[in-house]
């Protein structure tokens, strides 16, 4: 072997101990007797370990809970952070990411129940914190608002041979359940299948116009075929709204091959 070789070897052998080691024979064990602890977990900071509890009651309606675990007090504490009233049951912890250089913790709860009358809408809020666990910022800084209108509802529902028939079924079913716990008429519906075709089966227009718009699923049949998933979800969108105005969007039936 000659001598490039060797430092070659011994270079390899360096870079190799430069990874993390894993201590197995004395482990740190970090424990809280909280719900959902540990479904989360970043290195914040070199110095901290944040673990997330996303199901942890803290208060009533307050979901979630971040700690922050220290392997110089061998201990996890609760991180206080101030969670706005609004921001019901968001199961913060549920999503953490962590950055160095500067350190930087994004935690989030995606589950915020938004009550907008008789609906509830699931938000999310996300707390961005920067070098310490006191100086964070809320994300999205302003509370969102109920949709000034009410919002109307496309299903764009699998028919390829991919879907066992009795599963199309049960799809169905879902779409009827939904349809009867909305009002008419502020929420419109309408409906699509797709395969490697596209089928409209009915539209918002039909859907105000039907004496009872329910009967429409009677006709719903499976296409069968290809599953062209990506393409029918863009052609759901273009069709629905042209542009994203205040004004609810209606078309023609159609159908596509
Ligand atoms: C929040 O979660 C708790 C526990 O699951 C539940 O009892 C409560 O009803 C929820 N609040 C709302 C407004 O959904």
């Amino acid at each position: 072997m000659n001598c490039t070789w060797k430092a070659l070897l011994l270079l390899t052998a360096f870079v190799s101990s430069l990874g993390f080691n894993l201590d197995t024979e004395k482990p740190t064990h970090f424990h809280m007797d909280v719900a959902g602890f540990g479904h989360s977990v970043v290195q914040y900071d070199n110095t901290w370990v944040v673990v997330g509890a996303p199901k942890e009651i803290r208060a009533t309606n307050q979901m979630g809970g971040l700690y922050r675990c220290g392997y110089h007090m061998d201990k996890c504490e609760p991180v206080h952070l101030q969670v706005p009233p609004e921001a019901v049951n968001m199961s913060l912890g549920l999503s953490l990411t962590a950055a160095s250089n500067p350190p930087r913790l994004l935690a989030c709860g995606p589950t915020v129940h938004h009550t907008c009358r008789e609906n509830i809408y699931l938000t999310g809020l996300c707390f961005l914190l920067v070098s310490s666990f006191l100086q964070y910022q809320r994300l999205p800084t302003v509370p969102q608002e109920c949709p000034r209108q009410d919002q109307d509802i496309v299903f764009l529902i699998d028919g390829s041979g991919s879907i066992a028939h009795r599963d199309f079924q049960t799809m169905l079913k879902f779409v009827e359940a939904v349809m009867k716990q909305f009002y008419r008429p502020r929420t419109q519906f309408s409906l699509m299948q797709f395969s490697h075709r596209f089928w409209t089966h009915f539209t918002f227009n039909d859907f105000a116009s039907a004496s009872n718009p329910l009967n429409q699923l009677n006709s719903v049949n499976q296409l069968g075929g290809f599953t062209h998933t990506a393409t029918a979800i863009k052609y759901a969108i273009t069709v629905h709204c042209p542009k994203r105005g205040s004004e609810r969007c209606h078309q023609g039936p159609h159908c596509h091959y």
